[in-house]
């Protein structure tokens, strides 16, 4: 490691600087927010304009908030390191930096030392394109005995003028809900022990000046990448000052380092924003969008069909290919083949682990299936939930002593399953072989790889094996993918379990929620969607009658709210009408007509006085065009809604304004009139709908109306040639957004000449 030894480096971005100081021995961030000159970040006048004064009654220096935080140094608040020796020396350490070198990636790394507790130090930080701050920390031990590691985490400092924090509860069929609460003196925990990315601690948070909203206010988001056990800690300390550090949790043992052995955290992901949640979410949006992976415009989200709350475990040739027949005629790009294909899996109760196909169900194998489905044009993909088994299961009869539990202790299961222990070499190459030879021999594309329960009692040999599963974990999908580097993986763990940037950088998409309840999935798309885009949220029609809750939505409902995300089915199209069939056609054609703009233009959340109106919608990159959905999620707080506000668009450009027809819309709401420029059509220009807004009409709660805005001069889109649409309020729709046989089709009234 080369470069110059300063004392202070300034990584800067398009929009953002982060100042970091080195004088401490280990790298801290002094200054992260909107980019700063480079006359700026002068040393001398850095250093003495931002060293606090000490008040009476304190330590004589001040604790610095580094990224890993020494006791030893005079910090107070929680340490970035813990862990001993076996004589129990070594607990804590004081570092002082060897070497530094600045790379022409806007990126940092350092290497500190403490020869007294035998340990050094690794830093590495660096500012992508996307102005994301990602971080991440090695620690090695170059003692002469081992070092047991307790905890080793990344911290972040804030400024004190972040102190409202939103976090993410949840739970099955409730993924990612939204809190918010003062960051106040002390500290905020979100400990993780779940083995997987978990329902109810997500790994992320955003911290933000007072009453931040999305388009308002300084927002910094944090995000651990890692799909295994984590914490969080976001603390104020007495002094004022804040730190949130973000780290794996270790359970008690796991890492012993021996001399010469290290251990990094997992990536540590940061979004700033001076410009509120939205522009700070934004960056992650642009960070995974930059992945060489990422499904870019040439390969477009293809709408797929899932057979789980279609059938089940009730797998029978006809009635899939039958089903399969009318997933192609509504439009359906890909099958995907759920639960129950493999040996014995007949329900939750048996045949996880034997992954071959059950030839009872199956009796000349899955190729008749799929034969059937890639004849129809649509690309066929298969559920898997490998790092599993049920104990009631050919592989666990002949190997029990493969599973991740301890030996002593009777184990705790979880839908009637245990977890396989994928450190174990034989383990992991059965699965290997099991999941390579499923894809060799069969014409498969996509892979919906699940994971179904919590870890608990999980011990890989005597010692806790959290750790090791979860590098396993990624090891196998990373080895699978070497062999079948076409066959997309979707992450699913019974939902929206296992949604974070490290299983991002082999999955495609995320099984958002097992909830396809179109209401509940208004608030659990809003908070997947402030760490990750559109095109990596699975979003499902379901049926009229969820599953989940027994809540009874309309078509429109549904297709409104699925249309944000990546767009499946979830519903036994053998027993919908042919009326039903029509409109979810027309609705998939119109979705695939703005899938590009969905899946590459910017998320906004439009925050309204009346909570219980929802706004978001997409603003394309080059902002000449916006989709925004105007939802009711509960009864309306005043006798009309107030005007929609839609910011994010050019301010002198002028757009039309226009409802996206949903299918089977039926009434808005109990309307006596409806805001006239429904009827009339309207151009108007950005500034206006941003600062003035837009009337909508009276909604019925569980409804949306939907936003079509779109540059008025100078594209095919300004020709106003109408087909009328939307019984009871002809609404003007260009003809191009109509598919063909709906022109000028009786009862619609038609303006056509
Ligand atoms: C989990 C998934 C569902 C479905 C079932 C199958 O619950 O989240 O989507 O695949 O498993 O058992």
């Amino acid at each position: 490691m080369v470069g110059e030894q300063a004392t202070l480096v300034h990584l800067a971005g398009e929009a953002c600087s982060v100042v970091l100081d080195l004088s401490s021995g280990v790298p801290a961030i002094s200054y992260w927010g909107s980019r700063l000159p480079e006359a700026a970040v002068d040393p001398a006048s850095w250093i003495s304009a931002t060293t606090p004064a000490i008040s009476q009654a304190s330590l004589d220096q001040t604790g610095v908030i580094s990224l890993v935080p020494e006791r030893a140094s005079g910090h107070l608040g929680r340490p970035g390191l813990a862990g001993h020796r076996p004589d129990g020396s070594g607990w804590s350490p004081r570092f002082s930096l060897a070497e530094q070198a600045v790379g022409a990636q806007r990126d940092l790394q350092t290497r500190s030392v403490d020869q007294i507790a035998g340990l050094e130090l690794r830093c590495v930080v660096r500012l992508d394109p996307a102005d994301v701050l990602i971080v991440a920390v090695t620690v090695t031990n170059i003692g002469n005995d081992p070092y047991q590691l307790d905890s080793l985490a990344a911290s972040i400092a804030l400024p004190q003028h972040a102190d409202e924090l939103l976090t993410f509860a949840g739970r099955w069929c409730g993924e990612f809900d939204a809190q918010r609460a003062p960051w106040a003196v002390g500290l905020t925990s979100i400990e993780n022990r779940t083995g997987r990315t978990s329902h109810d601690r997500v790994p992320a948070l955003f911290a933000g000046s007072t009453a931040f909203t999305h388009g308002r206010g300084d927002v910094w988001g944090l995000h651990l990448a890692w799909s295994g056990n984590a914490s969080l800690h976001a603390e104020v300390l007495i002094d004022g000052t804040r730190q949130v550090q973000l780290g794996e949790l270790l359970l008690p043992g796991e890492i012993v380092l021996a001399p010469g052995d290290s251990y990094t955290t997992p990536e540590i992901y940061g979004a700033y924003s001076s410009n509120g949640l939205d522009a700070a979410s934004g960056r992650f949006h642009r960070h995974l969008r930059s992945r060489a992976t990422h499904p870019g415009p040439d390969r477009p989200r293809p709408v797929l069909l899932n057979t789980w709350e279609a059938v089940y475990f009730n797998h029978d040739l006809d009635t899939l290919k039958a089903l399969a027949d009318r997933a192609a005629e509504v439009g359906a790009e890909r099958y995907v083949l759920d639960d129950g294909w493999f040996h014995g899996r007949r329900d939750d109760t048996a045949g996880l682990g034997d992954w071959w196909v059950d030839s009872d169900v199956w009796s000349n194998g899955l190729e008749p299936l799929i034969e059937h489905v890639t004849g129809l044009g649509l690309e066929f993909g298969i559920w898997v939930e490998p790092e599993m088994v049920n104990p009631d299961s050919d592989v666990y009869r002949a190997h029990p002593d493969w599973v991740l539990t301890a030996d002593d202790y009777d184990p705790v299961l979880g839908r009637n399953q245990l977890v396989l222990n994928l450190a174990n070499p034989e383990v992991f190459e059965y699965l290997l072989g099991h999941l390579d030879a499923l894809l060799a021999s069969h014409d498969v594309g996509y892979v919906k790889w699940d994971m179904n329960r919590n870890l608990t009692h999980a011990s890989n040999g005597s010692r806790a094996g959290v750790h090791s599963q979860t590098l396993a974990v990624y090891a196998l999908i990373d080895a699978l993918r070497a062999r079948h580097p076409d066959v997309e993986i979707e992450s699913c763990s019974s939902g929206g379990g296992r949604a974070d940037f490290e299983i991002l950088k082999r999955t495609d998409r995320v099984w958002t929620s097992d909830s396809n309840d179109a209401l509940d999935r208004q608030s659990i798309q809003r908070g997947f969607s402030y760490l990750f885009p559109p095109e990596l949220m699975g979003a499902h029609i379901g049926p009229p009658t969820s599953h989940t809750t027994r809540r009874r939505h309309s078509l429109a409902f549904r297709a409104a709210t699925a249309f944000f995300g990546h767009l499946g089915i979830e519903w036994n199209l053998l027993k919908t009408s042919d009326d039903e069939r029509v409109a979810l056609g027309e609705f998939i054609a119109l979705y695939k007509q703005h899938r590009g703009l969905l899946h590459t233009g910017d998320v906004r959340r439009f925050d309204h006085p009346d909570a219980s109106l929802s706004v978001h919608g997409v603003v394309g990159a080059d902002q000449l065009e916006a989709i925004v959905a105007v939802t009711q999620v509960a009864s309306r707080q005043a006798t009309k809604p107030g005007p929609v506000r839609i910011a994010g668009l050019l301010p002198e450009q002028r757009y039309a304004v226009q409802v996206l027809p949903m299918p089977q819309q039926g009434r808005w709401g109990s309307n006596h009139r409806i805001p006239p420029w429904m009827e009339d059509g309207l151009v108007v220009t950005g500034a206006f709908l941003a600062q003035v807004g837009l009337a909508v009409p009276v909604l019925d709660p569980e409804s949306t109306v939907m936003l079509h805005l779109f540059e008025r001069s100078g594209n095919a889109r300004a020709a106003f040639e109408f087909a009328a649409i939307q019984p009871g309020a002809s609404v003007l729709i260009p003809l191009e957004h109509v598919p063909e046989r709906l022109h000028c089709r009786p009862p619609l009234p038609c303006t056509c000449s």
